[in-house]
């Protein structure tokens, strides 16, 4: 049995073979639609999410399964006090696969420990969003058609956007990537994702504050939220907020294919007037979510 905790749990192959899959679903889903028959996947949601707990339920649905879990801490007996392990082995004997997302760093790791049944990580505090990487990843290859060769920046809020971390290290993998990363100082990219991916992996990189200097040299922008809830003091969130606004007049400068990705929500780090512009890619991200998250039960169920 295997579980999605980290990214870097799939090998290139099995990556390559979620996407193919996923670009399948979206060729033939009436292919697709009885696969899941008499499974069901439980969306246990420790925080709130819109995209992550719809798309894999919409994705549970599609495949013909079942759905089951909750929303909200507070209406689970982890409001009374149980454990992740705990929550983990009861849902295990009604489910067939957990989707978990979670404040606390590492919890869905805990609780793919004591789980009898595969675990997907929905997103760890400040730390990992695998699901996320993967709507990415189909992302870029449909946009871009591969991975080798691009310059990629991340803007925004690089410390506590477990999107970029995971993002970062499936991208590592991939030839002649260069990185460029655009935040407030106080939101640099963590020091432990520059040594154990982007030095490990030989990538080139570099740092900056000054957006408006790097935007022509980059194929895929991906701008980020400041993570109003990660933060202990609203007032330094209130100041930080708005260091990244992404405008038609920035966009200018760019080039004419780049491909502009955000994991949403946005609050207002793109202006609604880039939404038109077929350089903004955020919204196709939201739906090849749903597409990957398909090929992904599928591969953990071990279904063919
Ligand atoms: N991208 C993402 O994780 O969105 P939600 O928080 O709405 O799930």
């Amino acid at each position: 049995m295997k579980s999605l905790i980290d990214i870097c749990d799939l090998s290139r192959e099995e990556i390559d073979s979620l996407l193919d899959t996923a670009n399948d679903i979206i060729a033939h889903p009436e292919v697709y639609s009885e696969k899941c028959r008499g499974k069901k996947l439980a969306t246990l949601f420790f925080e709130p999410s819109t995209r992550t707990r719809l798309s894999f339920e919409a994705a549970m649905y599609e495949l013909g399964g079942n759905v089951l879990g909750f929303s909200e801490a507070q209406s689970s007996s982890a409001s009374k006090g149980e454990s992740v392990a705990d929550t983990a082995r009861v849902v295990s004997c009604y489910a067939d696969i957990i989707a978990m997302r979670h404040p606390k760093e590492g919890a869905p790791l805990v609780a793919s420990m004591h789980a009898s049944v595969p675990i997907i990580n929905a997103g760890d505090g400040g730390h990992n969003h695998p699901t996320q990487t993967l709507a990415d990843l189909l992302t870029i290859k449909r946009e871009k058609g591969g991975f080798d060769g691009l310059t990629l920046g991340f803007c925004g809020d690089l410390k506590f956007g477990r999107t970029v971390h995971s993002l970062i290290a499936a991208m590592s993998r991939y030839k002649d990537i260069r990185v460029v990363l655009i935040s407030p100082q106080e939101l640099k990219l963590p020091s432990y994702v520059k040594r154990d991916i982007l030095q490990k992996n030989g990538i080139p990189y570099t740092q900056t504050t000054d957006f408006e200097s790097v935007i022509d040299s980059l194929d895929i922008l991906y701008m980020t939220r400041v993570q109003r809830e990660r933060f202990f003091s609203e007032e330094e969130y209130l100041r930080l907020k708005d260091s990244y606004i992404l405008t038609p007049e920035k966009l200018r400068r760019a080039k004419s294919d780049l491909c502009v990705m955000h994991p949403l929500p946005r609050v207002n780090e793109i202006s609604t007037a880039i939404d038109n512009d077929p350089r903004a890619c955020y919204f196709k991200q939201v739906l090849y979510g749903k597409y990957m998250r398909m090929a992904l039960i599928l591969m953990l169920l071990g279904v063919n």
